[in-house]
C-alpha cells in the first residue's frame, strides 16, 4: 500500500500533512510513502529530511494523486483533484463538508473513502486525533503575541527606575481551546485578563487559568449543544452580551476574540459603536475573521486603524504561521486516527467505531456520516 502527500496549495498554507519523523514511524508497518518536492520546505522539512526517513520524493504530482491508495493532506484538493483519484482510495484531510456539499458530491462521485478531520467527535478517545484542538491552540497562542506586537505598550507590570508601568487589561471573547491559551499566553506575559464565554461551564476553566471571568446573566436559555458547542442564542440575549462587552471592552488594552458556532457565522461580539469608546492603541485581535468575524469592523486578512486609533487585525490561517509544529502536531494527529485504520498494511474501516462512523464522509460511493445525511 502507498501513502502520498503532495504540496499544499492553498494561500498562506506553509504546513504539511506528514512529517519525516511521523512517516518514518508509519513505514514500519511496510508500507510505501511518496510525498511532492518541496511540500515540507515551508514548514521547516526539506526534501533530504523525508529521504533520510526512508520517503521517496516525487515530483509528479499528478501520479501521485492518481496512484495513491491513501492521500494525506492538510486541506483539501480541488475538485478537479478529487476527480482525479483512484476509485476505492482514501483521502484524510480537513473537508468541511456541511459547508462544502460540492466536494462531498466530488468525493462520492469518484468512490473515494473520505475522512474528515474536522468531523471527528471531541469525545475523550479521540483527544489525540482532534486537530482542530491542535491548531486552535495554536491560533490562540499567536494571536497574543500578534497583540504584544501590535500593542503601544507593555504587557507585564515593569517597575523602572523612571517609574511604575501597570499592566495590560486583556480581554478574551470565548473561552473555548483557542481562547483558554489566549487566556494563559497572555498570563504568562504577566497581562491582566478577564475572559467570557457563553457556556457558564467555561468560568471554571477560566478562573483555574488564573482570569476573572466575565458574568453576563441572560435570559432563560440552554447556551449549549449536547455536544459541547455554543448555540445561537435569542436577539434579547446577543443584545444583553453586547451591552455587558460594551463596558468591558472600553477598559481593555487587548481584545482577543475567539467565538464560533459550528455551522454559522461567528457571532457579533463587538459593535462599532464599542470600538468607537475603546481606547486609542487598544488592539482587537480577531481570531474569528475566518468566519465572518467576532468585530463588526473586522478586515478578515487585514490590520486596520479605526477614527479613533483602535487598532484591529483579523489574522487567517494562524496555524500556519507555526507550520513546524502545526506540522508537527497534525502528523501526530494523523498518525492517532491512523492507528484505527491501518492494521498491517492495510486499510480497514470498522463503522461500529463511533470516531470512523462519523468522520468518514463518502465511503463506497455513498455519503455515509450522519453529520452529512442527517442534514439531507
Ligand atoms: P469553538 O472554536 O467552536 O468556539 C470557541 C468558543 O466560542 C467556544 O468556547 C464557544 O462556547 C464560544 N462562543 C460561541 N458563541 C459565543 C458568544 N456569543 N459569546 C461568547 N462565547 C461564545 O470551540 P472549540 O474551542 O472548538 O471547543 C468546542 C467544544 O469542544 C468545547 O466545549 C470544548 O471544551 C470541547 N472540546 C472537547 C475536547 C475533548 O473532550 N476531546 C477537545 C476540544 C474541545
Amino acid at each position: 500500500m502507498n501513502i502520498h502527500i503532495c504540496k499544499e496549495t492553498q494561500e498562506l498554507e506553509k504546513r504539511v500533512a506528514l512529517t519525516p519523523d511521523i512517516a518514518a514511524s508509519l513505514l514500519k508497518d511496510g508500507v510505501t510513502i511518496r510525498v511532492e518536492s518541496t511540500a515540507g520546505l515551508a514548514a521547516g522539512y526539506p526534501d533530504e529530511a523525508y529521504k533520510a526517513s526512508g520517503v521517496e520524493i516525487s515530483s509528479d504530482r499528478e501520479t501521485l494523486l492518481k496512484d495513491a491508495d491513501l492521500l494525506l493532506a492538510v486541506n483539501a484538493p480541488s475538485n478537479e483533484e478529487i476527480a482525479k483519484l483512484k476509485q476505492g482510495s482514501t483521502l484524510i484531510c480537513y473537508l468541511w463538508g456541511l459547508q462544502h456539499p460540492e466536494r462531498i458530491d466530488a468525493l462520492k462521485n469518484a468512490g473515494v473513502t473520505a475522512v474528515g478531520l474536522e468531523a471527528v467527535p471531541r469525545i475523550s478517545r479521540a483527544q489525540s486525533m482532534d486537530a482542530l484542538s491542535s491548531m486552535s491552540n495554536i491560533a490562540g497562542y499567536k494571536s497574543v503575541l500578534i497583540a504584544g506586537n501590535l500593542l503601544n505598550r507593555y504587557m507585564p507590570m515593569m517597575m523602572t527606575a523612571a517609574g511604575t508601568i501597570r499592566p495590560a487589561n486583556f480581554l478574551i471573547l470565548g473561552a473555548g481551546v483557542a481562547g483558554l491559551q489566549a487566556i494563559a499566553t497572555a498570563k504568562r506575559l504577566g497581562a491582566v485578563v478577564e475572559a467570557y464565554d457563553i457556556r457558564p461551564v467555561v468560568k471554571e476553566q477560566v478562573e483555574s487559568l488564573g482570569a476573572k471571568f466575565v458574568d453576563i446573566p441572560l435570559e432563560e436559555e440552554n447556551t449549549e449543544t449536547e455536544g459541547g458547542y455554543a448555540k445561537e442564542v435569542s436577539e434579547k440575549n446577543q443584545e444583553i452580551q453586547k451591552q455587558v462587552l460594551h463596558t468591558h471592552a472600553a477598559k481593555a488594552d487587548v481584545v482577543i476574540t475567539t467565538a464560533l458556532i459550528p455551522g454559522k457565522p461567528a457571532p457579533k461580539l463587538l459593535m462599532s459603536k464599542t470600538v468607537a469608546e475603546m481606547k486609542p492603541g487598544a488592539v482587537i485581535v480577531d481570531l474569528a475573521a475566518e468566519q465572518g468575524g467576532n468585530c463588526e469592523l473586522t478586515s478578515p486578512g487585514k490590520t486596520i486603524t479605526t477614527e479613533n486609533g483602535v487598532v484591529i487585525d483579523g489574522p487567517l490561517n494562524l496555524a500556519s504561521t507555526l507550520a513546524f509544529h502545526a506540522s508537527q502536531l497534525y502528523a501526530k494527529n494523523l498518525k492517532s486516527l491512523l492507528g484505527l485504520i491501518l492494521k498491517e498494511g492495510t486499510l480497514t474501516f470498522d463503522f461500529d467505531d463511533e470516531i470512523l462512523k462519523q468522520a468518514t464522509l463518502t465511503h463506497n460511493g455513498e455519503i455515509t456520516s450522519p453529520l452529512l445525511t442527517s442534514k439531507n
